[in-house]
């Protein structure tokens, strides 16, 4: 496992590299598979993005994970990319798969596992770029402390999350993992002794992720790193 950290004054900051890199990245490739987080952190990136020299046609945006709620609700992952960077840039609508299904919940993860499964088919890794958030309870996409680590070999699961959106739907930390390059966003004070407990490897999802993944980069502002040695 390959892990580096980089540092950046606040989020400005690391949200206008991270928009050049992921381009460079992009550039570089035939086709670039992304799997997007939802939360705070990543809106000010996905502002960034379309302002990117960046072929769209050859990029595919999945969801790490979702709150069980149509793509109307305030809530959901996909409604806040659609409204940051989708709507903004010139990307074939079949290149965006979103995970909500209106059949049902565990039928939403069950069709999203088929989907990647089916677009992985014989690659020797899953998304090209896992971007991840990470609570401030060492969470990571959907999958919150006390779940299990791994869930056989199912790439996509359904998990509970907390009240306000209970139903989660999520890649495993298996299929996040399996991904080229994991690269962590984390900003602000109050995750400040959280991400020093995960970056010393004590056992919260952010960590299992890091630990499993081939190649991880933590991307912090000064103020979550504060307590980085
Ligand atoms: C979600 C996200 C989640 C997020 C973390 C961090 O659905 O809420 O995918 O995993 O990345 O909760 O959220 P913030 O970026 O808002 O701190």
């Amino acid at each position: 496992m390959n892990s580096t950290i980089r540092r950046f004054g606040d989020l400005e900051a690391m949200s206008q590299e991270a928009a050049s890199y992921i381009a460079g990245l992009i550039r570089n490739a035939d086709r670039f598979s992304i799997a997007l987080s939802g939360g705070n952190t990543p809106k000010r990136l996905y502002g960034l993005l379309p302002d990117q020299d960046i072929d769209w046609n050859k990029v595919h945006l999945f969801l790490g994970d979702e709150r069980y709620v149509p793509p109307t609700d305030p809530r959901s992952n996909e409604k806040m990319i659609r409204e940051t960077l989708v709507r903004h840039i010139d990307i074939p609508a079949s290149n965006v798969y979103g995970m909500y299904d209106s059949a049902g919940w565990r039928e939403s993860a069950d069709r999203y596992d088929a989907i990647l499964r089916s677009f992985f088919a014989g690659d020797s890794h899953t998304f090209d770029l896992a971007l991840q958030g990470m609570g401030d309870d060492g969470h990571t996409a959907s999958i919150f402390p006390g779940e299990p680590a791994t869930y056989d070999d199912r790439w996509v699961i359904t998990t509970d999350g907390p009240t306000e959106s209970p139903q989660r739907i999520s890649a495993s930390l298996d299929c996040l993992a399996a991904a080229d390059l994991v690269l962590f966003m984390v900003d602000g004070a109050a995750k400040a002794s959280r991400l020093a407990q995960v970056i010393r490897g004590e056992d919260y999802p952010s960590a299992v992720l890091a630990g499993k993944a081939k190649n991880v980069e933590w991307w912090v502002d000064d103020a979550a790193a504060r307590e980085l040695r």
